[in-house]
């Protein structure tokens, strides 16, 4: 009796079941009413006295051990038909929700990405600003009438501290800190106080451009604002400079760019004149250059500004200019794809 014991425990340490039927086949073996455990513990009756100490432990031994080892069995069973059957590990647990890039990040993204790879780095700075980097240091003398062309909001009781009106404030920072070669862009929000319509608002976004360096021409200006324009609408698009002011670059100029809907024949986008106004720009006067402590006889540079805002209205054709602050899902979902 006890040599059947010893061999039965050996068995039952080796049970494999390489599913439920069989896991729980082997229950039926050893274990159930008719299975050869309990046929054991029925011959019990049978062993000699003073025997029936030893093969009494004997036999719950082998008895636990089969309950312990087929209940392990069936466990490992029943995990391994939930993953078969039930789960797919490949699958992605939910769905996951992905928000959408704003359509001004996109286009910021865009220009910003061109200008890169001219060689320009990336500057920000503050959006409230004091008074200098804004404006005195870009050539607005204190009474000059171009600070009304910005309608500049003050924080009340500090006059010097502002909403800066143009990204022209991060071209100063990094002047004040940086000697030629400069040549960065800055794009950023500013503020203007504008009553909000559909073609104005009391913020908007820029991107400016700033490159300072030896025998900087207008000619590279010309050449790089090119190369933006065609890199963004298109290679077929034209650009023509026409003469402007602005108080921190002379000469000064505004771009157009060839319409980006008719290519120029004339269409409604363009009211009949086959050109879309994008840009400012110039070459830096020397007075910003000298008060920003850049020696204007050895250096010289050019800049530019545009409004993102307007870009993104060229490409997406956004008629009402609230819908890039106002956050309707609706409107930012247009953007999925482009993402
Ligand atoms: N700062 C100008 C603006 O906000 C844009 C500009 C930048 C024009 C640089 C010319 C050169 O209107």
């Amino acid at each position: 009796m006890l040599d059947k014991i010893k061999q039965m425990l050996d068995e039952v340490n080796a049970l494999q079941a390489a599913n439920m039927e069989e896991a729980e086949a082997l229950r039926i073996k050893y274990l159930s009413k008719k299975g050869e455990i309990t046929a054991l513990m029925a011959d019990f009756r049978n062993v000699p006295a003073e025997l029936k100490k030893e093969v009494g432990m004997r036999i719950n031994e082998l008895k636990n051990l089969a309950t312990e080892r087929i209940n392990q069995l069936k466990a490992a069973a029943a995990c391994q038909e939930t993953v078969a059957d039930d789960i797919d590990l490949t699958r992605t647990p939910y769905p996951i929700h992905l928000g959408t890039r704003h359509p001004l990040t996109l286009v910021k993204n865009e220009i910003v990405d061109i200008f890169s790879r001219l060689g320009f780095t990336l500057a920000e700075g503050p959006e409230v600003e004091d008074d200098w980097h804004v404006y005195s240091s870009m050539n607005f003398a204190d009474d000059h009438p171009a600070r009304d062309m910005q309608d500049t909001f003050f924080v009340e009781a500090h006059p010097d501290i502002i909403l800066r009106s143009h990204t022209s404030s991060v071209q100063a920072r990094v002047m004040e800190k940086q000697q030629p070669p400069i040549r960065v862009i800055c794009p950023g929000r500013v503020y203007r106080n504008e009553a909000v319509s559909a073609r104005a608002h009391c913020f908007f976004h820029q991107v400016e451009g700033l490159y300072v360096d030896k025998n900087v021409s207008f000619k590279d200006l010309k050449q790089v604002l090119l190369l933006f324009a065609q890199e963004m609408f298109g290679p077929d698009t034209q650009i023509r400079l026409r003469p402007s002011f602005f108080p921190f670059t002379e000469p000064s100029a505004e771009m157009d760019v060839s319409c980006t809907i008719c290519g120029g024949k004339g269409c409604s986008m363009c009211k009949g004149s086959g050109w879309l106004e994008i840009l400012g720009c110039g070459m830096v006067d020397p007075a910003v250059l000298e008060a920003n402590g850049i020696d204007s006889s050895v250096y010289s540079g050019y800049a530019f500004g545009m409004g993102i805002e307007r870009i993104a209205n060229l490409k997406y054709q956004v008629k009402d200019l609230r819908m890039f602050s106002e956050n309707d899902v609706r409107f930012l979902e247009e953007f999925t794809a482009a993402n």
